[in-house]
């Protein structure tokens, strides 16, 4: 890995986590429902490549030259993931016992502290941005609106996947799948580290675009680690997609065609960081994400 990327990464990951372990200690003291809690650390804690929060510090920094200033949006969004991530693994949806190297929330505690744990990840993100003490009210409200409408994407797209499992579908369908529930998260990270640098609309917009190809390719990957990747990089099921019968661009078009259009989009997406100065970090991570096998 570039030395510019690691030591970035050694920046941004314990603080992150850090942020997420005082959020959850502020906000979930609940005697009677201990394990409520320990069920949302214990996912937020498994590990992960915290991309999407890195997006938004780094973002808010190269923007406005703090990235202190979106750790609230930071935590957030790696809070509606790790929800996207426990309610994905259950048994009515990809029924996945693998998670971030551990076993699956469902799996450590039970169905229905995963279920509670996921609801709580995600409402939790709308009182540490409402709470905050040093966003404006008016950024706060735009961060409320980017991450829920995004997040109903997200919803959205998870809808659409498992309702096509055993089903054919066309390019079209799959990539306007992808677009939801993937993109959707990485659209709204990067469009809150520019909202919390207070960036005008036409910045805001340059990001989004960027998070789109960044999320397209982002999936591609992630279904071709599905059939060629290894379970103990990963982390998770290898095969879980076959499993499930699912169409992804990987099954579609072969494993190097998908990496040609992954590649493809991986340019895309650098291009348009050619608009901002002081962006080398986010190269090398858009360029990692397309290499990675984890
Ligand atoms: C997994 O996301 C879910 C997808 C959108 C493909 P990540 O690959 O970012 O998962 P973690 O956070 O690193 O575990
Ligand atoms: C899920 O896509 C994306 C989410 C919104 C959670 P996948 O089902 O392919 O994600 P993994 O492979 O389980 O991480
Ligand atoms: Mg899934
Ligand atoms: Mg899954
Ligand atoms: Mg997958």
């Amino acid at each position: 890995m570039e030395a510019l990327l690691n030591e970035r990464l050694g920046l941004y990951c314990p603080y992150i986590e850090k942020s997420l372990e005082e959020y959850v200690g502020l906000y979930c003291n609940y005697n009677l429902a201990e394990c409520l809690p320990k069920a949302m650390l214990y996912s937020l804690e498994a590990g992960g490549k915290r991309i999407r929060p890195v997006l938004a510090l780094e973002i808010c920094r190269l923007l406005s030259g703090s990235y202190e200033a979106a750790k609230p949006a930071a935590c957030a969004i790696e809070m509606i993931h790790t929800f996207s991530l426990i309610h994905d693994d259950l048994p009515a949806m990809d029924d996945d016992d693998l998670r971030r190297g551990k076993p699956s929330c469902h799996k450590a505690f039970d169905e229905a502290v995963a279920i509670l744990a996921g609801d709580a990840l995600s409402t939790l993100p709308y009182l540490v941005i409402a709470n905050d003490d040093k966003l404006s009210d008016n950024c706060k409200a735009k961060l409320v609106s980017i991450l829920s409408s995004e997040t109903m994407n997200m919803i959205a797209g998870q809808i659409i996947d498992v309702e096509n499992e055993g089903k054919a579908i066309s390019e079209e369908i799959l990539l306007e799948l992808h677009s939801k529930k993937t993109c959707g998260l990485l659209r709204a990270c990067c469009k809150m580290g520019a909202v919390c640098a207070g960036a005008d609309e036409n910045t805001v917009a340059l990001f989004e675009e960027y998070a789109e190809y960044l999320g397209l390719a982002f999936q591609i990957i992630d279904d071709i680690l599905d059939i060629i990747g290894d379970e103990k990089s990963l982390g998770k099921p290898v095969g879980s997609d076959a499993q499930s019968d699912k169409t992804t661009y990987a099954t579609l078009v072969g494993v190097e065609n998908a990496r040609k259009k992954a590649f493809e989009l991986t340019q895309k997406a650098t291009t348009i960081l050619d608009n901002f100065d002081d962006c080398d970090f986010l190269k090398q991570l858009t360029k990692y994400l397309l290499e990675r096998n984890s």
